[in-house]
């Protein structure tokens, strides 16, 4: 498998993509690769491209053109649940669970994808609403709950599919500070306690450069810059894109 830095394995590589609607560009030749255990960032400003960008990699849209690599395997144009089976599984900007379902069956639907099995379905997901500390929580409906406790229902979602890479698209939107913090430390254990890879975009800025350890900027479907956070941040460029003088001065 190809190599970058030092004997880390690359886990995901994705090469010139395109992703056109009509004659709207919304993602633009963007290549970039990610090694395991990484957590990479992607910001930019409304409607830079960053969520069609997750759409193309998950399986939700198909890429006009262009390559994506998971673990040296060509997954383009691979639908959802194949995707999901590779070892990618996803959280959405809007948050999109069963609201019907309790929170238990909500997270069981995750362990569905890798066994048939109701008992071990469940089994599955209360050691993640364990981890996740929602057991309270198992039989209340998710939109009974707090904002909060919501995004951890999407993510243990997630994470119940058993996957390598972790993308998270606006985790942290619609979270006070607290709140902010909280999802931080669960995001660091999911990294460590599970060896998880992780790729996020959003838009609060002291979320992403807290948790990321390398970024990738977008502005207008184009991937603008990378590099770690505090670099990126300083760069005219960005500045202009996305950021605002206020965080560029630290304020
Ligand atoms: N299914 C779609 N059909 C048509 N246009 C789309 C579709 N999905 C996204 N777009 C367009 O692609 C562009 C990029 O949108 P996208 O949602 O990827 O941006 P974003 O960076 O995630 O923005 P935000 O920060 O607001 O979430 C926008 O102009 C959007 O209107
Ligand atoms: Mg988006």
């Amino acid at each position: 498998m190809k190599q970058r830095g030092q004997d880390k394995e690359m886990m995901l590589d994705v090469k010139n993509l395109v992703k056109e609607f009509g004659g709207l560009v919304a993602n633009s030749d963007i290549s970039f690769e990610m090694e395991q255990g990484e957590v990479l960032g992607l910001i930019g400003p409304n409607g830079a491209g960053k969520s069609t960008l997750f759409n193309c990699i998950a399986g939700y849209y198909k890429p006009t053109s262009g390559t994506i690599l998971f673990e040296g395997i060509d997954i383009t144009g691979w639908p959802p649940h194949q995707v999901t089976r590779v070892g990618i599984a996803r959280t959405f900007q809007g948050m999109k669970m069963m609201p019907n379902l309790s929170v238990e069956e909500n997270v069981m639907i995750g362990a569905f994808c890798r066994t048939n099995d109701r008992q071990n379905a469940r089994r599955e997901a209360w050691e993640i609403l364990d981890f996740m500390e929602l057991n309270h929580e198992a039989k209340a409906l998710p939109t009974e709950l707090p904002i909060a406790l919501q995004k951890r229902i999407e993510l243990g979602r997630a994470i119940a599919t058993k996957p390598k890479l972790l993308m998270l698209d606006e985790v942290a939107a619609g979270l006070n500070p607290l709140e902010t913090k909280e999802i931080i430390q669960i995001l660091q254990r999911i990294k460590t306690e599970r060896n998880l890879t992780l790729f996020l975009t959003e838009h609060v800025m002291e979320f992403i450069m807290t948790i990321s350890e390398r970024v990738i900027v977008m502005s207008a479907g184009k991937k603008i810059t990378e590099g770690p956070p505090v670099e990126v941040a300083r760069q005219e460029k960005v500045i202009e894109a996305y950021l605002g003088e206020r965080y560029a001065q630290g304020g």
